[in-house]
């Protein structure tokens, strides 16, 4: 599959399809009848290619299976690039540095670098590939659980700001404290802030396997174990994913990742109602989702449409939290400010039949616990924020059955 056809490619996302030449003069277009696979030149070739590496992971682009079908026709080589899609952003780099290797070998007068999509399934790509989309194409596939995993459950708010990822960082560490056995995945991808909030923004997760076939083993910290794309791209790099694309990232997080005997997994979504949430609800069974809300009316109008299309995809909406419900000043904890109003929390909880599960204080250990990457119910545990967040914990801890057996 030399050059894939375009309607494959754009469902494919990540890697355009294409041909990129050198010099341009149109040979590449040539059968592939005069290709060679067994030529000797081929593996000459291949230790010419070993030195070049993918700058997150520092490991050769051969062992991680990006470059394939590597071959002599005549005194052109050949071969296909595969990047998934968190390292589109070093083709230029690769490109550039592959050519300039194979221009290197004796005969080797032009190179043919040929932009493939992944072959494979969403939910068996290398890491970080696009996938084929299952959303909007009218048979969904089963839901499938994650061997190991016992509870899925997933952190949502209607908008962002509110503090969902302080919400799900701070509840994984919680229910870890209570002695749980927890993941956490940060599928908010268009601004994972979990690997801050957590202290592990430096960090890069290692990639077991090649090809198709790569795991990724999640980053162990504060007594939890995470994955997130913050791990996998350049900080302020700016992402971003269509549909299909994250479709298969969401599902390579939950399929593709070593994630080992879980109690619990809690998801930080993105906010709102789009593509992340509609992938996650349709591939995993989850227990299901947390909303997180201001007592403030306009957060409070974004949470009911996150709340009413939960409802619609059959997940089940395990209860409201009201974070931000009052301002305590460091030097008067015994006052209260409730500067984005009242009530709302309980209202939107109220109207939707489901519990108000917490409602938890603006405090400045719970910012500086998050910039400083140690959640505020470790840095701070006897805080007011710290005790709501582990009686949050204990009250998720008590409920709920799996929502996949263990395999
Ligand atoms: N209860 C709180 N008290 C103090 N600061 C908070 C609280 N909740 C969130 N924050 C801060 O507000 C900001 C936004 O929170 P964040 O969890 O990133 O929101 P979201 O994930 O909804 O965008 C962060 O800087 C966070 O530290
Ligand atoms: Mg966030």
């Amino acid at each position: 599959m030399p050059t894939p056809d375009s309607s494959a490619a754009d469902q494919a996302g990540a890697n355009q399809a294409g041909t990129e030449q050198t010099p341009a003069d149109g040979r590449g277009q040539e059968p592939a009848a005069g290709e060679r696979p067994g030529d000797p030149d081929a593996a000459a070739l291949e230790a010419l290619l070993a030195p070049i590496r993918d700058s997150g992971s520092d490991r050769s682009l051969l062992e991680l299976g990006w470059i394939r079908r590597l071959r002599c026709q005549g005194s052109r080589a050949v071969l296909e690039l595969a990047l998934p899609g968190f390292a589109t952003s070093q083709q230029g780099r690769i490109a550039g540095e592959i050519r300039s290797a194979l221009l290197s070998a004796a005969g080797i007068d032009d190179v043919q670098i040929e932009l493939a999509q992944s072959a494979a399934p969403a939910s068996s790509g290398p890491i970080g590939a696009a996938g084929h989309g299952s959303g909007g194409q009218g048979q969904l596939p089963e839901r499938q659980g994650i061997p190991g995993v016992r509870r899925v459950i997933a952190v949502s708010s209607g908008k962002g700001g509110v503090g969902k990822s302080t919400v799900a960082v701070n509840l994984a560490c919680a229910l870890a404290r209570s002695g749980l056995r927890v993941g956490l995945l940060d599928a908010d991808i268009y601004g994972p802030n979990a690997p801050t909030m957590l202290g592990v923004a430096d960090r890069t997760p290692e990639v077991q396997g090649s090809g198709n076939e790569q795991i990724l083993t999640p980053i162990e910290t504060c007594g939890i174990a995470m994955v997130s794309m913050g791990l996998l791209i350049q900080e302020n790099q700016p992402v971003i994913w269509r549909g299909p694309m994250l479709n298969g990232i969401i599902r390579q997080f939950l399929y593709q990742v070593a994630w080992g005997e879980r109690d619990v997994l809690v998801v930080d979504l993105p906010p709102g109602t789009g593509d992340a949430q509609l992938s996650l609800a349709q591939a995993v069974p989850m227990e299901g989702v947390i909303v997180v809300t201001t007592p403030q009316q306009v957060s409070l109008q974004d949470a009911r449409r996150g709340l009413a299309m939960f409802l619609q995809m059959g997940v089940a909406v395990l209860g409201v939290v009201e974070n931000m419900s009052a301002f305590i000043p460091p030097d008067a904890p015994d006052k209260r400010y409730e500067i984005f109003g009242r009530g709302g929390g309980a209202r939107l909880a109220q109207e939707a039949e489901v519990p108000l599960l917490a409602q938890l204080p603006l405090e400045m250990p719970v910012r500086e616990g998050g910039d400083s990457g140690r959640p505020v119910v470790l840095s701070a545990p006897d805080s007011a924020t710290g005790q709501a967040f582990l009686a949050l914990a204990a009250r998720l801890a008590a409920s709920g059955a799996p929502t996949a057996a263990l395999a």
